[in-house]
């Protein structure tokens, strides 16, 4: 039996297709080139993401699950009764299912930009859990976070999970949190997963594992511009790189051409020097106050953070208090 999933389209893929491409030329014409984090994940990339997260080196999601796992009540207790669950980047929605079992959760609603994945993802647990309302809106949510009208009344919860946060600046990050303050009604709360400063060696290895799938991952993208945005060029003359960069807390993750060479992009020539790269991610890793400094200014009051023994990783319960 297949549940229905109320499925709402907020990226035509034709204006994405078009934004992605003007996105693309932009950070190649800049000087050093980049390219957002965003355009890892189509189908083949958040795929790839999904392994990366069963990796032995890539600690975060393991570690995240641990801790969900063991203050899971706690959690249901902060956020009562009769809650709309808003996963942001929602994914394989497989986090979601820690929370199911102890926060009384009537509706869902997952958000992804990649709208095959989130209509399967979403579709699975509706089959899983037939008693839940859930909803799916494709949609790019660092833009803005689309709220259906009828989710917007009792108790709200976001939940913002895998340190996705880290994948913007702190500014970016504090802008983003102030924007998820201003949609939610007062006293919903946010649910967020950030990774913490430690040792250089463990953060490199967390991206630039042995079997080589974060490579894959940063690769992807390549061979993503030459079938959507009819790029010429060898992915073979590309290599992942990515070292963590004490001055600003982030790994850096890179594709770096090992020739001189031109490729083409959407009709335009872009030259690369040998050593020569395109920025297309960052992680930022923060401490505990660091992130709670950065929540208070947008709004939000830490209620309540939790950390594996560690120290690895934390989760924080910020709330929206009027
Ligand atoms: C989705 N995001 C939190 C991941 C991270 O750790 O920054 C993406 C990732 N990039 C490489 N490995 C994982």
């Amino acid at each position: 039996m297949t549940t229905a999933v109320h499925f709402y389209d907020h990226q035509p893929t034709e204006a994405y297709s078009l934004s992605m491409q003007e996105d693309i030329l932009r950070g190649l014409r800049a000087q050093p080139k980049y390219s957002s984090p965003k355009y890892l994940y189509d189908q083949r990339g958040s795929a790839l993401f999904e392994e990366i997260c069963q990796l032995p080196e890539y600690y975060l999601t393991r570690k995240e699950e641990a801790i969900l796992a063991t203050v899971v009540e706690e959690i249901g207790e902060l956020a009562g009764e009769d809650v709309s669950l808003i996963d942001i980047g929602s994914g394989a929605s497989r986090k979601v299912r820690l929370l199911l079992e102890h926060v009384n959760i009537t509706n869902y609603l997952g958000i992804d930009l990649s709208r095959d994945f989130l209509f399967e993802s979403t579709s699975i647990l509706a089959t899983d859990y037939p008693w839940l309302n859930v909803h799916a809106i494709c949609a790019d949510y660092s833009k803005r976070l689309p709220l259906p009208p009828e989710l917007t009344e009792g108790r709200i919860v976001a939940f913002f999970p895998g340190s996705s946060i880290g994948n913007f600046s702190p500014a970016e990050a504090s802008a983003f949190l102030a924007g998820i303050y201003t949609a939610l009604p007062p006293g919903s709360g946010l649910l967020v997963g950030v990774d913490l400063i430690k040792e250089r060696a463990i953060l490199e290895a967390a991206y630039d594992d042995e079997a080589g799938v974060t490579a894959q991952f940063n690769l992807n993208l390549l061979s993503r511009l030459e079938t959507e945005l009819d790029a010429h060029l060898d992915p073979e003359r590309f290599v992942h790189k990515a070292f963590f960069n004490d001055r600003f807390s982030r790994i850096e993750m890179h594709l770096v051409s090992t020739m001189a060479q031109v490729i083409n992009v959407a009709g335009e020539a872009f030259r690369f020097q040998e050593g020569e790269s395109i920025h297309t991610e960052n992680s930022y890793k923060y401490s505990i106050e660091g992130f709670q400094v950065l929540a208070q200014r947008s709004g939000f009051s830490c209620r309540k953070v939790w950390t594996d023994g560690g120290g690895s990783f934390s989760v924080h319960y910020l709330e929206h208090q009027s």
